[in-house]
C-alpha cells in the first residue's frame, strides 16, 4: 500500500449501543494530521464555532473551512497537502458539473454522479463520454470523505485525491477521456475568466491552473457532500422523538437484530464497513461476497467482474465488494455493483432468499449455495409487516438537505 496515502482515524462510531442512541460520537482532540493551516478572515471565527461545538476548542488551530456537520459528529481525515478550503471547494464545484472536463466535451463527472440521486444515477451501469459500458454502477457520492477505501472493491485506494484520475484519465473503459488531450482541456480553464478568478481565489500565487489544481479541488468538492440530517439522524441523536414513525422505529431495531444481520456489514455512522462483532482482520477487508452469483455452479461471478479477486487473484476473493452507504439509499437505485436489483423491494427479497437464483441466461446458477458467500446472508423468513418496517427505516436515511443545498448545486444553472 502506498506510504503517502492518510489512513482514516479509528472509527470512534463503531460503539454500536443496543439502546436508543444507537451510535456515539465520541468528543475528543482530532490527531494532529486532522488540522488545516492557520486561517485567516472570518472562517476562523466560523471555524472557532465549529470548534466550541464539537469540544475541540484546545486541540490546537481551529479550521479554516466549516464542516457542514451537525454537533458533535467527529471530522474527517484530510490528506496534509489538501487541505480544505472553500475557495477550492468553490472552484471543485464548478469543474465537477462542468462537460469542458471531457476530452469530447460529452460528460461532466455530474453526468454520472447526479445530485438528485444522491450523486449516484438511475443507469444500471455507468456509460463514458465516448459510449463506453462500464462494468459497474456509478457509487453516490455520500459521507465519501469518511471511506477508509474506494470504489466498489478497491483496498489500496484510499485517496480520493488518487480515485478521481480513474474517470479522468481512464482509458479502459474511458470515461471523462482526458487522456490524450490533456493540452486541450487544460487550455479550455486556462483562458477562460471565470476560473482564472476561481484558481486565483483557490490557489493564490501558483501560477497556471494544472490538472494537479484540478483534481485537488475536485476532491476538496467531494469531501464536502456530507449527509448528517435525515430523520434517522434527527431521531438517533438529535433527540428528536417525533422525526421517525413507529415503524420506520420497528425498522431500525430489526437493522440491528441477529435475525436480519444487516448491521455487520453496513455498520457505523455511515452504514458500511465492518464491526467489532468480525474479527479484526475484518476491518482490514470490509469487502463481502452477498451470493448475487454462481455462475454455472462454479462459486464465480461475471467474468466481467469478480469484485476484490480481480485484483488479488484469491479465491476466497471472488464476488467480494464493498458494502456501501446506505444513507440516502432510498435515492440511489438501481442497486449493487452491477445495477442487477432495480429496487428496494428487490434487495429485501435478495437478503430474504439469502442469495440470488438466476435459472437461466449466461449467468444462471444458485447465488444462495455460493462457496464464498458471508456467512451473515444466511436467509431471513421476513413478515409482510417487517418489510414495510424495514423499508420505512430505509427511507428514514433519505436527508432532503443533502440533494438541494444550495452549496452543492450546478453552478452552471443559477
Ligand atoms: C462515466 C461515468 C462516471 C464519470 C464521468 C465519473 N464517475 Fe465517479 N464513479 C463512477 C463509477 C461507475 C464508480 C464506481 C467505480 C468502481 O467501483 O469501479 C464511481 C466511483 C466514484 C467515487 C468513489 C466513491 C466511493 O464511495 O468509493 C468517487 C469519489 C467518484 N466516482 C467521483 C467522481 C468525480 C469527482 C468525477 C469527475 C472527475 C467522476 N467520478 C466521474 C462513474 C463515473
Ligand atoms: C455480509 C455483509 C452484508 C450483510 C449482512 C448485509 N449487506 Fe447489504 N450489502 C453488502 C454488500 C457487500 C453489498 C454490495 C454487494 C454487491 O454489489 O455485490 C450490499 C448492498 C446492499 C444494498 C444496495 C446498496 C447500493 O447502493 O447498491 C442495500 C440496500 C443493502 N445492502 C441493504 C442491506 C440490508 C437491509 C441488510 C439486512 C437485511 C443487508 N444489506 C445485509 C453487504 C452486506
Amino acid at each position: 500500500m502506498d506510504s503517502d496515502l492518510i489512513e482514516r482515524r479509528e472509527d470512534p462510531a463503531s460503539i454500536y449501543e443496543a439502546g436508543r442512541r444507537f451510535l456515539r460520537f465520541p468528543r475528543r482532540c482530532p490527531p494532529a494530521r486532522n488540522r488545516f493551516s492557520p486561517p485567516t478572515g472570518n472562517g476562523w471565527i466560523g471555524a472557532l464555532a465549529i470548534a466550541m461545538l464539537l469540544g475541540s476548542v484546545g486541540c490546537g488551530t481551529p479550521e479554516q473551512y466549516d464542516w457542514p456537520l451537525p454537533e458533535g459528529y467527529p471530522l474527517p481525515e484530510v490528506p496534509a497537502d489538501n487541505p480544505m478550503t472553500r475557495a477550492k471547494v468553490e472552484l471543485g464545484r464548478h469543474l465537477f458539473y462542468d462537460t469542458r472536463l471531457s476530452g469530447n466535451g460529452e460528460q461532466a463527472c455530474a453526468s454520472c454522479h447526479r445530485p438528485e440521486y444522491a450523486f449516484s444515477e438511475p443507469r444500471p451501469r455507468a456509460v463514458g463520454s465516448t459510449g463506453e459500458l462500464n462494468r459497474r454502477n456509478a457509487l453516490a457520492l455520500v459521507n465519501v470523505a469518511y471511506n477508509s477505501t474506494l470504489m466498489w472493491a478497491h483496498p489500496g485506494l484510499r485517496r480520493i485525491e488518487r480515485q478521481l484520475l480513474i474517470p479522468m484519465f481512464g482509458e479502459a473503459p474511458v470515461e471523462l477521456g482526458i487522456a490524450g488531450r490533456e493540452d486541450e482541456v487544460l487550455a479550455r480553464f486556462r483562458r477562460d475568466e471565470r476560473y482564472r478568478q476561481l484558481f486565483g481565489d483557490a490557489f493564490p500565487g501558483e501560477g497556471r491552473l494544472e490538472f494537479t489544481h484540478i483534481v485537488h479541488a475536485l476532491a476538496c468538492f467531494v469531501r464536502s457532500l456530507l449527509s448528517f440530517e435525515s430523520p434517522f439522524d434527527r431521531y438517533a441523536y438529535g433527540g428528536d422523538d417525533a422525526a421517525l414513525n413507529e415503524a420506520a422505529i420497528r425498522g431500525i431495531g430489526l437493522f440491528f437484530s441477529e435475525r436480519f444481520e444487516c448491521h455487520h456489514c453496513h455498520t457505523g455512522f455511515n452504514f458500511t464497513e465492518s464491526t467489532d462483532h468480525e474479527s479484526s482482520a475484518m476491518l482490514d477487508n470490509p469487502f463481502h461476497n452477498t451470493g448475487l452469483y454462481n455462475v454455472a455452479g462454479d462459486n464465480a461471478y461475471p467474468a466481467e467482474d469478480q469484485g476484490l479477486y480481480d485484483l488479488t487473484g484469491d479465491p476466497a476473493d471472488r464476488g467480494r465488494f464493498r458494502a456501501p452507504t446506505l444513507r440516502n439509499v432510498a435515492l440511489t437505485a438501481p442497486y449493487m455493483h452491477d445495477g442487477s436489483l432495480p429496487d428496494l423491494n428487490a434487495v429485501l427479497d435478495f437478503y430474504a432468499a439469502g442469495g440470488r437464483d438466476i435459472e437461466d441466461g449466461e449467468h444462471a446458477g444458485d447465488g444462495r449455495a455460493n462457496a464464498y458467500k458471508s456467512q451473515f446472508v444466511k436467509g431471513i423468513d421476513m413478515t409482510e409487516r417487517e418489510r414495510t418496517e424495514m423499508l420505512a427505516f430505509l427511507n428514514a436515511l433519505t436527508d432532503p438537505s443533502f440533494v438541494d443545498r444550495a452549496e452543492h448545486r450546478n453552478p452552471f444553472a443559477e
